[in-house]
């Protein structure tokens, strides 16, 4: 009996011990989580996309103004998927397994928003979606989705209205063989993208509807890209030479690589339009290089991304902070032309 009183105590003393150790790792934990910045992942498609670098930039400069000054501490953690889907879907998971607190999402493939919003939901982490929009099924998915992007019927509709200004202002400025009709070029952005879908027909149909006949001589993919549209409008300058009236462009990148076209066989045609509003575009406006564009504004699309994540890091409900968003939880960016005539 008497031997076993130090076996007691010391047992007693290991208790003590391991239940003190297990305290002070718990506090621990809860201090380092409760001072931990708030955490945001943002997932782009293709960082070399310039209107998505130039939207991301944006946001980085708003995160660090925000927090300059401030006791608010967050992280933004921007992944760039490099076109790759499953690549996107590797780098949301990790995010996820990482207790981020809120992801802002441009999808590579836009059809694949139903996989990302399960492995959201199962987390309860509210997503920011932005710029390709997921589809309607989709959104409906969850209340804790939201998006944030543009109004490409309009952007089009828009894009239509500068061909259908300068026709009415004076018709032999696109209608350079006088025939009546507009003999026209069409390069898209992106197969199945809403924005290039959107801005193709609705461009089409506002110059229609305004009386000016079309004949389409020929057109074609350019993913958005300068270079691509570099390559197909050299084709098609080959191929029709001044035949050619008109040049619409989905986004401004590709309006740029019709006019390095343009410039490299020495042509005189600025009849190309454009959407975006990039600087070298603008430029190039002004320049008379160019008809015009829709300026639809990165910046102002990446403070609507801001405002909306911030709002859920804050635990508010972003219907009541957003003014215009609507109840199926879109925000869509405003927009304006600038013209060689000015801005409207
Ligand atoms: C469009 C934009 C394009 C391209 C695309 C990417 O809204 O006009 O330039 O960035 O988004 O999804």
């Amino acid at each position: 009996m008497k031997g076993l009183k130090p076996l007691v105590l010391l047992f007693l003393l290991l208790l003590l011990f391991v239940g003190g150790m297990l305290v002070f790792f718990w506090s621990a934990g809860t201090e380092s989580r409760a001072g931990q910045p708030m955490k945001v992942g943002v997932f782009v498609y293709d960082m070399s996309d310039p209107f998505m670098a130039t939207m991301i930039d944006s946001l980085n400069l708003l995160a660090d103004d925000a927090a300059t000054g401030s006791d608010r501490r967050f992280y933004f953690n921007v992944n760039d998927a490099k076109l790759s889907q499953t690549a996107q879907n590797r780098q949301i998971e990790r995010c996820l397994a990482l207790d981020y607190d809120v992801l802002c999402v441009n999808l590579v493939d836009r059809t694949s928003a139903a996989y990302v919003i399960d492995k959201a939901m199962e987390a309860d982490v509210p997503v920011v979606f932005f710029n390709r929009e997921p589809v309607e099924a989709d959104m409906e998915k969850w209340e804790r989705i939201y998006y944030v992007g543009t109004d490409a019927a309009m952007n089009g509709t828009m894009e239509g209205q500068i061909v259908v200004d300068t026709y009415q202002a004076d018709p032999d400025a696109i209608d350079k063989n006088g025939d009546g009709a507009v003999q026209y070029i069409m390069i898209e952005g992106e197969f199945r993208h809403q924005d290039a879908v959107l801005r193709t027909k609705a461009s089409v149909q506002t110059i229609l509807e305004a009386g000016i006949r079309l004949e389409k001589l020929d057109g074609g993919i350019a993913n958005w890209s300068r270079e691509e549209a570099t390559v197909l409008a050299s084709g098609y300058f080959d191929r029709y030479g001044t035949q050619i009236e008109l040049i619409l462009c989905n986004n401004d990148d590709m309006a740029l690589g019709v006019l390095d076209a343009v410039a490299e066989i020495g042509l005189d045609f600025s009849n190309v339009v454009g959407v975006n509003g990039n600087q070298e575009c603008l430029a190039a406006i002004n320049e008379q290089k160019m008809l015009g564009t829709v300026v639809i504004d990165a910046p102002a699309h990446a403070e609507l991304i801001f405002d909306v994540t911030c709002a859920l890091l804050d635990g508010s409900d972003p219907q009541q902070l957003i003014s215009n968003m609507t109840d199926d939880r879109i925000v869509r960016a405003p927009m304006y032309t600038v013209t060689k005539t000015g801005t409207q």
